[in-house]
């Protein structure tokens, strides 16, 4: 700054004036008021407070006054600023305050707005069924074994003594691949794994197979021609039927409840014999329908049992197919449709269903925990 001017009339020096230091003042507090935001507050402290503002030019032209009007004119410069800076101090604090409180509430999440669920899919009903039903054999000891689909005729027949006249080997029954001779078919039953376990293990054998079978039915409410069943065999020294009895009881009861037992039929199966139908007592009366027309029972039309599946003693004709002493060894086997089980466990009255793949039916008996 220059030397005091001694001929400088303070008086004259048009900034420094009361109102115009009051009026710069208050113009810089309703501009400070009027900030909407951190950015615009800037601005106003550069126009107002900053180097160029009307009072820091003002503040300048101190230097230059008398001593006597020095002071008079600082402290009125220097209180203006001052308020001008409080006011920006307490307008910055109040906008930072704002400008926090808005991003808080633009990134506010509602955790009670309900969300799009994704439904969660479920394992296919019969899946479930052939585990838990395996798992009822493996708790005895049973290993589970699986064979192929696609099955050459010698497995699935020849060496289950169904001979070549036999009726379940005609095109009526079963899918052949390519033509007739070909000698290969899609499995019709689940005993052709019976085969490949009594070739591939060593004795004695305890195996359970769960698996996909093809038969050429039509689909209605009682068949389908690719189906499912579960096979048990048994071979080991001394296997009686008691053994078969015991083994399927002990099985209707795991899967449709305590005390619940089976009965054999005398049947016959080509692969056993003696052989024998299993009947399943029936888990809705428990027999009590049986002569008893006031409380007929519409799950086994009051017969008390209801049909679950084939069994027999191994004939030995098959041990021998396979290679194993007949005169040693002696063995049980059984199967059971899968779809016919799960009708039975939940009520099911049309197998269509288990084929058609709707969500809902998956969802509905898939989901046990
Ligand atoms: N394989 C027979 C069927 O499909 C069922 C069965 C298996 C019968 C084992 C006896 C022994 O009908």
């Amino acid at each position: 700054m220059s030397a005091p001017n001694k001929s400088f009339d303070p008086v004259e020096v048009a900034v420094l004036k009361e109102e115009a230091v009051n009026e710069a003042r208050d113009g810089a507090l309703a501009a400070i008021e009027q900030a909407a935001n951190l950015a615009e507050l800037k601005e106003v402290r550069n126009a107002h407070a900053g180097d160029r503002s009307p009072l820091s030019l003002a503040n300048r032209e101190i230097g230059a006054l008398p001593p006597a009007a020095k002071a008079e004119a600082g402290k009125r410069v220097g209180q203006a600023r001052g308020q001008i800076r409080a006011a920006l101090e307490a307008k910055e604090t109040e906008l930072q305050i704002a400008e926090q409180e808005a991003k808080l509430a633009a990134e506010r999440v509602d955790v009670t707005v309900p969300v799009d669920r994704k439904r969660l899919g479920a394992r296919h009903p019969l899946s479930v069924i052939a585990e838990q039903l395996a798992d009822v054999f493996v708790a005895m000891g049973f290993e589970v074994a699986e064979g192929p689909e696609v099955e050459a005729e010698w497995f699935n027949f020849d060496a289950l003594n169904l001979g070549p006249d036999h009726p379940a080997r005609t095109m009526q029954d079963t899918f052949f691949v390519d033509s007739p001779d070909s000698g290969v078919v899609l499995r019709t039953h689940t005993s052709p794994v019976q085969i490949r376990a009594l070739l591939n293990r060593e004795l004695p054998v305890y195996v359970v197979c769960p698996g996909r079978v093809f038969r050429t039915d039509e689909l209605d409410a009682t068949h389908t021609p690719v189906f499912h069943q579960i096979e048990g065999l048994a071979v080991d020294k001394g296997i009686t039927m008691a053994d078969l009895k015991g083994t399927l009881d002990h099985f209707a009861a795991a899967i449709f409840g305590e005390g619940l037992v089976t009965r054999l039929r005398p049947s016959y199966f080509p692969f056993t014999e003696p052989s024998a139908e299993v009947d399943l007592q029936c888990f809705a009366c428990r027999g009590e329908s049986v002569d008893s027309p006031d409380n007929p029972c519409r799950t086994c039309s009051s017969e008390g049992w209801i049909e679950w599946g084939g069994c027999g003693m191994v004939n030995p004709r098959v041990l021998e197919a396979c290679g194993v002493d007949s005169s040693e060894y002696s063995g049980f086997a059984f199967g059971m449709g899968l779809e016919r089980t799960l009708m039975f466990r939940y009520g099911i009255t049309d197998m269509r269903d288990m084929v058609e793949g709707d969500m809902r039916f998956a969802t509905h008996y898939g989901m046990e925990l």
